[in-house]
């Protein structure tokens, strides 16, 4: 059997490399029409940060699984052609801000078309906005060219998170896999799920219809997203009455209804999907005529959005109402640990507040690069169009310095915030980081990773997102 995969990103590049390491009798090939992604997926230095992939990777590459930009041709070849491409949120034009760019998944889908002369399988693997399948039907059918060439079409969302792709991908809660209720759609389903049962029990390959497969996985991100506003909104309440968010979320998190996991206050959420899907929802509610459902998950993502400002405003006025000229360390950039990845890090927020402020920032982050910092607070937010800003990035590079280590961004600091929960900074040598630092020395942990009584003990003042000051 055949597949491909168009888009070789964050999710075509982990979730190919897991179905070729784990399946018999399967070839397996992730197109991209990116050049220097696909050459780095073919190299050592693969082009995302993942711990395991290495290993997948170099075990089926070459052998089952192969990296491609002959996006036609091997998609002409396959039996199944999975769409991974990116969906982001639109930036220009009607729906701007919230609805999803379908351009990327049409132009894929229109290749298809042109090139196919063979039945297959067309397996929805991006996030999609619910009814996209009819779309792409659409789409497939009046474009076709070929007599041989037939489509059903499933969708397959994916639910990897990053930092742990591999073993999300190795051992899944569930797989979904909607198609047409018809012959050829559950023929099609089935197809499918073999490829999966070949790791992963029968019994959580759940099967559905096409809409609720594209719909819970818009569901599924906004209640992940909505349990940590929740926290969030709790931990604001907390930093006001002396009460401690983290035994709240133990406390809470015990009653089996309600389940420990997704409860940890922060200093708000990051990452490329939770916002998108979340906004991607609220306009589809919108075009429905479901104000108040569109209003109530958009209410995530304003605290989101607030929990960011709340935590910059900390920071302002805890070093006297000004951070002009002051250094001040952020440790982590990007939006979780275990990744490499900065799309939508709340570290992007909080950067752009101090820097507004005038503060000088030394930065450290493990797994970013000093050019992609740069690159991301050289955008204006507010410049869809156009957002690389010459004036932002003249600014960013007066005012960023980017560390190699935690004890070189805070020698000279006023203040260390932590932005990222890396395994690292629970491990401080606080003492060290506190005698080179200017006096008063604050902490803002923004992660809840340093341990805030020991940090006191030593003579810094420490705010913790929930925590009694
Ligand atoms: P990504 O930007 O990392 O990768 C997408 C790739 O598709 C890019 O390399 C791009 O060059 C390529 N591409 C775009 N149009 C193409 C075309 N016509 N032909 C060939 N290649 C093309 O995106 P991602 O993070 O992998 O996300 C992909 C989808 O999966 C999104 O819909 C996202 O919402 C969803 N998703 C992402 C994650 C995650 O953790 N990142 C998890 C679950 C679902
Ligand atoms: C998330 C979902 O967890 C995946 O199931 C989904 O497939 C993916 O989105 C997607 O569709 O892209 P991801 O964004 O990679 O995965 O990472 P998460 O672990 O969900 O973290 C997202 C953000 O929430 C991070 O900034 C993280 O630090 C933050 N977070 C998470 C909290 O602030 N508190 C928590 O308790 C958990």
């Amino acid at each position: 059997m055949k597949i491909a995969c168009i888009g070789a990103g964050y999710v075509g590049g982990p979730t190919m490399a897991m179905i070729a390491h784990k399946c018999e009798g399967v070839e397996v090939t992730v197109l991209d029409i990116n050049e220097e992604r696909i050459a780095a997926w073919n190299s050592d230095k693969l082009p995302i940060y993942e711990p395991g992939l290495e290993e997948v990777v170099s075990a089926a590459r070459g052998k089952t699984l192969f990296f491609s930009t002959e996006c036609e041709k091997h998609v002409a070849e396959a039996d199944i052609v999975f769409i991974s491409v990116n969906t982001p949120t639109k930036t220009r034009g009607v729906g701007a801000g919230y609805a999803a760019d379908m351009t990327y998944w049409e132009s894929a889908a229109r290749m298809i078309a042109r090139v196919s002369h063979s039945p297959k399988i067309i397996v929805e693997k991006s996030t999609v906005p619910v009814k996209t399948a009819q779309a792409v039907e659409r789409v497939l059918s009046n474009n076709v060219l070929n007599p041989g060439a037939r489509f059903d079409i499933l969708s397959n969302p994916e639910f990897l998170a990053e930092g742990t792709a591999i073993k999300d991908l190795e051992k899944p809660d569930r797989v979904i896999i909607g198609g047409r209720q018809t012959p050829s759609g559950l023929k099609a389903i089935d197809t499918l799920k073999k490829v999966y049962a070949q790791w992963i029990p029968e019994d959580q390959i759940l099967t559905s219809n096409l809409w609720s497969s594209e719909l819970a996985k818009l569901a599924a991100n906004a209640f992940l997203a909505q349990r940590i506003s929740s926290i969030n909104a709790v931990s604001a309440l907390c930093e006001k009455t002396g009460a401690d968010v983290s035994e709240i979320s133990k406390c809470i998190g015990a009653d089996s209804r309600i389940g420990p996991k997704f409860l940890n206050a922060s200093v708000g959420f990051g990452g490329s999907c939770f916002q998108k899907d979340i906004l991607n929802m609220v306009y589809i509610c919108r075009g429905l005529g479901l104000e108040e459902v569109a209003n109530y998950w958009e209410s995530v993502i304003t605290i989101n959005n607030y929990q960011k400002r709340r935590f910059v405003d900390v920071v302002i006025s805890s070093l006297f109402n000004t951070v002009r000229a002051k250094r001040i360390a952020i440790l982590g950039f990007a939006f979780k640990k275990d990744t490499g990845d900065t799309r939508e890090t709340p570290a992007i927020d909080v950067c752009n507040g101090l820097l507004e402020e005038g503060a000088k920032l030394a930065v450290y982050d493990p797994q970013v690069t000093e050019e992609r910092m740069k690159m991301d607070l050289s955008m204006d937010k507010f410049e869809w169009d156009h957002p690389y800003s010459e004036r932002k990035a003249k600014e960013v590079n007066d005012l960023i310095e980017c560390s190699e280590s935690v004890y070189k961004a805070c020698e000279g600091a006023h203040a260390l915030c932590v932005l990222t929960e890396w395994d690292e900074f629970k491990e401080l040598d606080l003492r060290r980081i506190y005698d080179s630092m200017v006096k008063p020395a604050f902490i803002f942990d923004g992660r809840s990773v340093i341990d805030g009584k020991a940090a006191k003990k030593i003579g810094f003042v420490f705010f913790g997102v929930g925590k009694p000051l």
